[in-house]
């Protein structure tokens, strides 16, 4: 019988750990042996279930024994009909829901801030991408939420689209309005696909911002790597309703999975699972606590701020993961980056992220009081030590259109591009992305028509000490252009 008490592919592979079998089979360190100084360090453990596809251990690309009586409970406890388990981290599961819901030329509404897999999944497939422009927080130098309003306005002029995809929750822990944005996406025939990156542990607390699942996405893509336990890259994708066929899902999945799945990745999904289906709300209550108390102390510490109820002057709906701590730093007269330094420097402490005017902090499942108390404490003394330095000002935040899409970022990825003096480059299309922080979210993309304002913007930006990155040429003299 299944229960969420068994870890069906954990005891699988201890049972063979047992067994004393001897391996003629990859991987070739044969339980450690062939490689002593490594498994002397990581530990004998864990060499021995490194193992790989086996009768008694199942194959995850046609999963019939312990991967998927594993992956029905995941899928039980996390509100899903079906999950699948993944081993090249939520990418790998964002890419294969794009692939499932849109063939070439397929318009897909997506927010402007959407992670690099949605991209790649979009040149992949030949999709069309019509962005809905996120809203801004001046004031923290962020990308927040879509809004109801944004999103039904792109929807009523795509009338056709394949699909929306929703960020749940943003980097920082924004929630956009979920269940109104899936019902209307779904009201206009459109699949809904939610990149749950940030948002695994989501469904395991009513004071968070709902899960997709919960929403009745048709698909998400969940790293149960990064909030809810188990080992990085690996990840889960989950299916509700009859949008898609779990054998469809499966077969675009194959396409971007390995076919050597680490064994210590899925059991440590496995186990995760477990955890949270047992624990989770205990765990997430308890990090929620912990995160709103550092809220309001670190509000208590002059010069920092942290983001909290002001989320929800962006739009109906909008919602904050209050396990995100989002410092703003800027009253310090010093930058994310710097603070970030000083923190990990001077008080051992290591932020998630930093920019141009925050750092942020995640409270997990994994913190106690003790962890908690030191980062408010460095906090403090990190603002007592700076309390009467120069302040600086910082960069005027761009808030651009969205520029007018020449070439499918699948034509611009495979066409031949030249460099170009950026200063001289409006009218030409872009061959390449440019990210600009602050707001940190990319201000032209490959396919897209460069304009005088966002030569000005970025060339403001530049002047007033902001980040502008991933093009070619770090300095921005030349900018890549479709030839
Ligand atoms: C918003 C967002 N989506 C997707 C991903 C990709 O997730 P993974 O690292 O599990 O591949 C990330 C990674 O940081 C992310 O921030």
């Amino acid at each position: 019988m299944l229960s969420q008490e068994s870890t069906p592919i954990l005891d699988a592979l201890k049972n063979y750990m047992h067994e004393n079998t001897i391996s003629f089979h990859v991987p070739g360190h044969k339980h450690g042996v062939g490689n002593p100084e490594f498994t002397e360090f990581i530990g004998k453990n864990a060499m021995n279930i490194d193992l790989t596809i086996m009768p008694d251990l199942d194959s995850i690309m046609h999963p019939t024994g312990v991967i998927k009586d594993a992956e029905t409970l995941a899928a039980e406890a996390f509100g899903a009909d079906r999950a699948f388990f993944l081993v090249n981290g939520t990418s790998s599961g964002i890419q294969a829901m794009i692939m499932a819901a849109c063939r070439e030329g397929d318009k897909i509404l997506l927010p402007r801030n959407a992670h690099k897999s949605a991209i790649s999944s979009i040149i992949l497939s030949g999709a069309e991408p019509v962005y809905i422009r996120p809203e801004i927080s001046k004031d923290y130098g962020i990308a927040m939420g879509i809004t109801m309003s944004e999103t039904s306005n792109v929807i009523r002029k795509n009338p056709g689209a394949k699909a929306l995809f929703i960020i749940n929750t943003t980097y920082y822990g924004v929630a956009s309005p979920l269940l109104e944005l899936a019902k209307l996406a779904h009201e206009n025939n459109m699949a809904v696909l939610v990149d749950e990156a940030h948002g695994a542990h989501l469904a395991f607390h009513e004071s968070l911002p709902h899960s997709a699942m919960e929403a009745e996405a048709d698909l998400s893509a969940s790293s149960t790597h990064k909030l809810a336990g188990s080992l990085t890259q690996s990840s889960m994708l989950f299916l509700k309703g009859e949008r898609f066929s779990p054998e469809y899902v499966k077969s675009i999945l194959n396409i971007f999975q390995t076919t050597s799945p680490s064994y210590i990745l899925l059991a440590s999904l496995d186990s995760a699972r477990k955890n949270m289906a047992l624990r989770g709300r205990e765990l997430v209550a308890r990090a929620v606590n912990l995160a709103q108390w550092a809220r309001y102390k670190i509000n208590h510490i002059r010069g920092l701020r942290c983001m909290g109820s002001e989320v929800l002057e962006f739009g109906r709906g909008l919602d904050l993961d209050p396990t995100k701590l989002c410092i703003s730093v800027k009253e310090l007269g010093i930058t994310g980056y710097t603070a970030a330094k000083i923190l990990r420097e001077k008080y051992r402490i290591q932020v998630e992220l930093s920019d141009y005017y925050n750092i942020l902090a995640v409270v997990s499942i994994g913190d106690t009081k003790s962890t908690v108390s030191a980062l408010v404490k460095a906090l403090a003394a990190m603002a007592g030590d700076l309390g009467a330095s120069k302040k600086i000002k910082p960069p005027h935040v761009p808030e651009l259109p969205i520029p007018e899409l020449a070439l499918l970022p699948k034509e611009a990825f495979f066409s031949e591009k030249r460099p170009h003096d950026f200063k001289e480059s409006y009218g030409r299309i872009s061959g390449e992305m440019i990210m600009a922080y602050p707001p940190g979210i990319p201000i032209i993309c490959p396919g897209e028509i460069i304009t005088r304002d966002i030569i000005n913007e970025v060339l403001m930006l530049k002047e007033a000490g902001g980040l502008v990155q991933g093009m070619q040429d770090r300095h921005l003299n030349y900018i890549s252009v479709i030839k």
